[in-house]
């Protein structure tokens, strides 16, 4: 695939998009953001990517008359920016199907958890550590999956666990995860970069 021309989605603080900029630039990820898309206008990750130099862009279905008005909004958005890989990082909205469709196996999400398990609508933020704290799991973890139509429910293509260590609470739980995902997530892209994704079914093959 080479150089990775990404359009990253993000609804919050955009941790997981800082991440990816600093592998980056530290050669560590052989890509280029090319916009940063987010549907609130509050978002920390915005601000980030305009200190950065980083294009902008909000998208968000009430902005538009129609479904299928908002739809080629942001395919032509996406076409405009030259994006050629989509990274969601806390994206708190559905991409649409056609989207999907159009980036087949190149769209991308970070789930806190190790799915199949603590995935799916409303499964997200401090919902997902509380729930794991909750049944009493010993381990949780990190996944990085391809995106379809159904929340959190792609193939994976990578997992890191992480231990749930006596007196966690989900605040000290989701530091250790995020310090994971900020690692994993650039490495599991330049496996895109480089290459070495293959998508067979619901699995993937990382190829040596
Ligand atoms: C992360 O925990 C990620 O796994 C989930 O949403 C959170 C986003 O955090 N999808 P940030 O905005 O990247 O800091």
């Amino acid at each position: 695939m080479g150089k990775l021309h990404l359009g990253v989605f993000a609804s919050g603080r955009g941790s997981n998009f800082v991440a990816i900029f600093q592998a980056i630039r530290e050669g560590r990820l052989n890509a280029e953001i090319r916009c940063l898309f987010s549907n609130n206008p509050e978002a920390g990750a915005l601000s980030i990517a305009k200190e950065q130099g980083i294009p902008t862009g909000i998208i968000c279905k009430s902005m538009y008359e129609s479904r299928e008005l908002f739809v080629d909004a942001m395919l032509h958005s996406l076409k405009e920016h030259g994006v050629e890989f989509i990274v969601l990082a806390g994206y708190m909205k559905k991409i649409p199907p056609e989207v999907i469709s159009a980036y087949r196996n190149r769209v991308v999400n970070i789930h806190p958890a190790l799915l199949p398990s603590f995935g799916g609508k409303g499964m997200y933020g401090h919902h997902v550590h509380e729930a794991v704290l909750e049944y009493g799991c010993k381990v949780t973890g990190v996944t990085v999956h391809l995106v379809d139509n159904e929340y959190d429910h792609g193939s994976v293509v990578a997992q890191q666990y992480v231990l749930v260590e006596e007196g966690d609470t989900a605040e000290t739980l989701a530091d250790r995860v995020l310090r994971v995902e900020h690692q994993i997530y650039a490495e599991t892209l330049q496996l895109f970069a480089e290459d070495r994704v293959e998508v067979r079914g619901r699995r993937t093959i990382i190829r040596r």
